[in-house]
């Protein structure tokens, strides 16, 4: 969601500030912009659409500047246009704002403003900061007071930074639930809402806490609570924790990710041992155990439920992390909310999250995004080291989770199983040709349906999330035993299925359920070890142990998504209104 940037420098920035925005498009944005202050006065350059046009529009009236600010846009309050994008300036043309969240009470704060004579030109919630800030600052005071000032009177949730034409060095910072660090540079500091708006030029950053105001300047920084007192920051190094992103020699980052997974199983699988083991009695003594999370998340914890029952006995709940309010009457001290986050700031993950530990909860995480907020929520944590995940769609955040899950519940893994596990995936990598023909057959359909029973429909349902979000066709993921109960009504000649039929206790079940979909018309595409008579069309997994199928199903599942999405030309790194990190409601 919106990407934030801001800048203090000792030269000029504005190529800098927009190179920032490209490595943040990948979080979904519609409109991007950015402000200087130029010769003493803030000049705005916004478009609707890409940076590149911004960057156009740029280029036929540039500004320049050492301090600056620039924003993508994930539209909110009011529609997708040029007024509408980020930065909003005050009446008094002395401040401006870029803003990531939803200012609740924005609508009762313009009312106010208006009546005192304040102009409004946009439909944001974001422009009232503006207004709010040019009043307190008329007053004389500084900016750390803005900022506290303003936090009393913002009600929402919010990382904002704000530039003020009378503070020619100096940026404030404030957040409240939302992302916002700080890369500091030699000779200057930068603001962003993730490390990839610095990563490329500095390696050293400040991941400020949640309710914290701060002001920036080109060698020092300070951090206030919001209630005013002085708080302590770590300059962390990044070197080690991400890498630059490149993609190498693949047409997306979506496939490069696909493919790096039998590296990301291999590492979460090896990692820590003592960290697993800390997890595994943490869920063995806890009274009551939900998963929270969203999306593929989601999808990968409803395979820790059942490696949980299998291996370990123990009963959980998985949880929408947007649907945690109509269980949290069962959040207390004896329960342990795991909570699964690829990005380790998804909003309703937090939500639920902050719930949980206020009536005592313990937190388990887990985030590949780290440092991340809900890393720094997390009571014990575990960080999947898949590497940045650029592509919006998960792919081996996914697999990780569910490699994760798998070793926590069976503790007697040893290296050979992993390895073999490692194997078996690029062993499905293989078959990326026979994956590529079978999109061929199904890119015209209007429905998709994935089909599969026990460990296979969670991964049923994110084959069909997969060709969502990547190919933007109509996909569903059914539990086989339900087809029966509804869904087969759908079927009509020509309808593809994809039947994930591992050799595992589903097979003969499953099997029968594809039939019913053959009698009435529904082509076949089987994915399994072996073929059978029935199925049209054969994707081969290779032959592992039951548990494993789920890390050796996913594969074929996402590279089918993504070559139907690559025939249809679909954005597949930046898949139309979605965004990577999901930082609201
Ligand atoms: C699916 C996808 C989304 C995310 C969901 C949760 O491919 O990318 O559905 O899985 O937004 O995101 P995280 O895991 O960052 O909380």
């Amino acid at each position: 969601m919106c990407g934030i940037i801001g800048r203090v420098d000792y030269r000029d920035i504005s190529p800098n500030l927009i190179e920032g925005l490209r490595r943040l498009e990948y979080r979904g944005y519609d409109s991007a912009g950015i402000a200087t202050l130029d010769g003493g006065k803030i000049r705005v350059v916004k478009r609707a659409g890409t940076v590149d046009r911004l960057a156009e529009a740029f280029r036929s009236s540039p500004v320049r500047g050492t301090l600056g600010i620039a924003h993508t846009r994930w539209a909110t309050h009011g529609g997708v246009n040029d007024i509408n994008a980020h930065p909003h300036v005050s009446c008094d043309g002395k401040v401006a704002v870029i803003h990531n969240g939803i200012i609740e009470n924005f609508a009762e704060l313009k009312s106010s403003l208006r009546r005192e004579g304040h102009d409004f030109v946009s439909e944001t919630d974001t422009e009232v900061v503006a207004h709010l800030s040019e009043d307190i600052l008329r007053e004389g005071d500084d900016l750390m007071q803005t900022g506290l000032k303003l936090a009393k009177m913002l009600k929402g949730q919010y990382a904002l930074v704000i530039m003020n034409s009378d503070n020619p060095e100096r940026l404030l910072g404030m957040r409240h639930n939302a992302p916002l660090m700080v890369g500091v540079g030699r000779n200057y500091s930068v603001y962003a809402s993730d490390v990839l708006g610095f990563i490329d030029e500095t390696k050293r950053a400040v991941f400020l806490e949640d309710d914290t105001v701060s002001v920036a300047e080109r060698n020092h920084l300070e951090v206030r609570s919001l209630g005013g007192l002085p708080r302590d920051y770590k300059v962390v190094d990044l070197a080690e924790e991400l890498g630059s992103p490149d993609k190498k020699n693949f047409e997306h980052f979506t496939l490069k990710e696909i493919h790096e997974q039998p590296g990301s199983i291999l590492r979460i699988m090896k990692q820590d041992p003592g960290k697993v083991t800390l997890f595994r009695k943490q869920l063995e003594e806890a009274k009551r155990i939900f998963f929270v999370a969203a999306g593929s998340s989601y999808h990968a914890s409803m395979l820790g439920k059942i490696y949980l029952s299998e291996h370990m006995g123990l009963y959980s709940d998985v949880i929408l992390a947007s649907e945690y309010r109509s269980y949290e009457r069962w959040f207390d001290e004896g329960t342990v909310l795991v909570a699964v986050s690829q990005s380790g700031e998804t909003m309703d993950v937090l939500e639920a999250v902050r719930a949980g530990k206020e009536k005592g909860c313990s937190i388990l995480g887990v985030v590949n995004h780290a440092p991340s907020s809900l890393e720094r929520m997390s009571d014990t944590v575990v960080n999947l080291r898949a590497g940045q995940e650029v592509g919006v769609a998960a792919t081996k955040s996914f697999t990780s989770q569910v490699a994760l899950f798998y070793s926590i519940a069976n503790k007697d893994i040893d290296d050979l199983e992993v390895e073999s596990i490692s194997r078996a995936v690029s062993d499905s990598l293989a078959q990326e040709e026979a994956v590529k023909s079978i999109a061929r057959e199904i890119a015209s359909s209007k429905d998709i349906y994935f089909l599969g029973r026990g460990k296979n429909f969670p991964l049923a349902l994110e084959g069909a999330l997969k060709m969502k979000e990547l190919a933007y066709l109509h996909a569903e993921g059914i539990a086989a035993g339900e087809l029966k109960h509804g869904p087969l009504a759908l079927i009509e000649k020509g309808t593809p299925l994809i039947l994930i039929n591992p050799d595992d206790e589903t097979h003969d079940d499953t099997i029968s359920n594809g039939m019913e979909v053959k009698a009435r018309g529904g082509v076949l595409i089987g994915v399994a070890p072996d073929t059978h008579g029935g199925y049209d069309y054969f994707i081969r997994i290779p032959k592992v142990l039951p548990d494993h199928y789920p890390l050796v199903v996913a594969v074929p599942l996402q590279l089918l998504a993504y070559h139907t999405a690559r025939l249809l030309r679909a954005n597949i790194d930046k898949p139309r209104n979605l965004a990577k990190s999901v930082t609201v409601k």
